[in-house]
């Protein structure tokens, strides 16, 4: 393939991820308003932090790429961010809620971490290192926020000592596993 179609195609990597990042500066506060758990709460917040500076740092890399800032309506993510502000109008303040905001915030995290890693190829793939390794950047600090509400999650279901038995609810969180890194059906240890 040529360089400059590959080129191309990263450009609108950066424009989607663009936009996916900026709604979700946008989103974030609602679910740090939201959790009641102190460490959610916390992590939350911190990743709105990280999350404004990997808008910046996106920014740097479409000046490396020597385009302009541009962005591109990111469906995947309103869909996820619209889908997760359902789940957390439907619990009461507490455990539960604050599962549901994990659950909401893992999928925007693993949305991301499959961006960040395609974008970072192609950017390997055109030879450009300075996007490449900001890009590598943001990605592990997607990854070690997904690895921080897996955490949390298990925190919470020790704290709440839930019996599974009973609670069919619970059961829509069981997929929230530890040692899964995409999310799967190992929340049961
Ligand atoms: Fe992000």
């Amino acid at each position: 393939m040529e360089q400059e179609t590959l080129k191309e195609l990263l450009t609108e990597c950066l424009r989607d991820l663009y936009d996916a990042e900026k709604q979700i500066v946008k989103a974030l506060p609602k679910m740090v308003k939201a959790a009641t758990n102190t460490d959610l709460k916390d992590g939350l917040a911190s990743h709105l932090e990280e999350t404004k500076e990997q808008v910046t740092r996106l920014e740097e890399a479409f000046e490396a790429m020597g385009e302009t800032a541009k962005s591109k309506p990111c469906k995947g993510m309103r869909g996820l961010l619209a889908e997760g502000s359902e789940a957390l109008s439907e619990e009461e303040p507490g455990a539960m809620l604050d599962l549901a905001i994990i659950a909401a915030a893992q999928k925007v995290e693993h949305y991301e971490i499959s961006g960040y890693g395609t974008a970072r190829t192609i950017a390997e793939k055109v030879g450009n290192q300075k996007v490449s390794k900001l890009l590598q950047m943001t990605e592990d600090e997607e990854k070690a926020a997904d690895s921080k509400l897996t955490d949390v999650a298990f925190e919470l279901y020790d704290s709440q000592e839930m019996d599974n038995s009973d609670e069919e609810e619970e059961a829509e969180f069981a997929g929230v596993g530890r040692k899964s890194s995409n999310g799967g059906a190992k929340g049961k240890r």
